[in-house]
């Protein structure tokens, strides 16, 4: 199919209308077939349980032109069983995960024009979602879902590329123990925007979450999870039953372990020693890695030997080997590629 005429290398992370999206309705306990449909709107009751409630939640993953020129999705299904974890913590229906990926592959097949080339740096943004939306008044769930997947052709996440960011450690707290933090619930990052956006006012690219209960341990971003790597090239990533189970974190700790042979530890990790680590990255599928050169923590400035004009050498490496097993330059772990055509 012939490429759509956009300026692949130079997107940011935007939205871009594609012709196709795909659409599945839940309605007296089980889910429709699902179709493609052209229709970007979606018409609800004033009082779907979405608008009222805030009864959504979503994923997000990233289609691929590979070296040789295939279409590729990176572990769709670890998207679908996420997804399924957050619809069974918001009460929704869970959408099974075979027909997730199915549609998955549905989407990006009537958008291949979309999936920008091999080498252009830019991808194609998947993002399913499903909310409430029938009329729900009462505090209660909705009964009928719908369950939407679109494309959009994306740059890099943080603009600048590959620049280290500067963070601020957040006042606010962005999952409580027992919440949500865990599942990827569009409440999670509501609640975020006046911190993000109070971070970006004062200068900062992004706000560091702790741990809402001690504040005292490192728990994520808004939008990515975080990997540290010690002076002696350990790999290190915060363990917490309230931050997003990232499946780049999950990806990229097998990379170093099993393609670099580095040790790999998911510990708790103290704020107090964020200090004493000699790089720092964010990690997710928009983020891919981000690398992070300094941590403000009211007043005091963490910054880490990498610097703040390229990436350190270990988070360079993992992230060379995760995008070049992302784009084919490298074999994969088995079953970590899906091939749409
Ligand atoms: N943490 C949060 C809060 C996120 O929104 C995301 C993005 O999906 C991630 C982490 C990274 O997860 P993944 O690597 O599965 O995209
Ligand atoms: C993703 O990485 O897919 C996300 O959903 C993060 C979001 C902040 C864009």
């Amino acid at each position: 199919m012939e490429k759509k005429n956009i300026d692949w290398s130079n997107l940011g992370f935007g939205y871009i209308q594609t012709e196709k999206r795909f659409v599945s309705n839940y309605k007296d306990g089980a889910w429709d077939e699902g179709v493609m449909t052209e229709d970007a709107t979606v018409v609800i009751s004033e009082c779907a349980g979405v608008l009222q409630y805030a009864q959504t939640i979503f994923e997000g993953m990233k289609a691929y032109t590979t070296e040789d020129g295939h279409i590729v999705v990176f572990r769709p299904d670890l998207n679908a069983s996420r997804m399924a974890d957050s619809a069974r913590r918001l009460q929704m229906p869970v959408f099974p995960e075979d027909k997730f990926v199915e549609a998955v592959v549905k989407t990006v097949e009537a958008n291949t024009a979309y999936v920008p080339p091999y080498g252009s740096g830019a991808s194609l943004y998947l993002r399913p979602y499903m909310f409430g939306s029938n009329p729900v008044i009462g505090v209660k769930p909705a009964t009928e879902y719908q369950f939407r997947i679109f494309a959009t052709p994306v740059g890099p996440y943080f603009k600048g590329g590959v620049k280290p960011l500067t963070l601020k450690v957040s006042d606010y707290d962005r999952a409580a123990p027992n919440g949500t933090g865990h599942i990827k619930a569009g409440l999670n990052y509501a609640m975020s925007l006046h911190a993000i956006v109070t971070a970006h006012e004062e200068g900062y690219d992004e706000n560091m979450y702790l741990d809402a209960a001690t504040r005292t341990k490192v728990e994520e971003t808004g939008g990515a999870n975080f990997l540290f790597v010690t002076k002696d090239n350990k790999v290190v990533t915060p363990k917490s039953d309230s931050i997003l189970p990232s499946i780049t974190r999950r990806s990229l700790m097998y990379v170093a372990k099993e393609y670099l042979g580095l040790e790999v530890e998911e510990r708790e990790v103290g704020i107090d020693e964020v200090k004493d680590f000699a790089e720092c990255g964010l990690c997710g599928t928009a983020a891919v890695i981000s690398p992070v050169g300094k941590i403000v923590n009211h007043g005091e400035e963490i910054c880490f030997p990498s610097g703040m004009e390229k990436m350190g050498p270990i988070t360079q490496k993992l992230y060379d080997t995760l995008t070049g097993i992302q784009m084919g330059r490298m074999e994969a772990p088995e079953g970590w590629i899906k091939v749409i055509c």
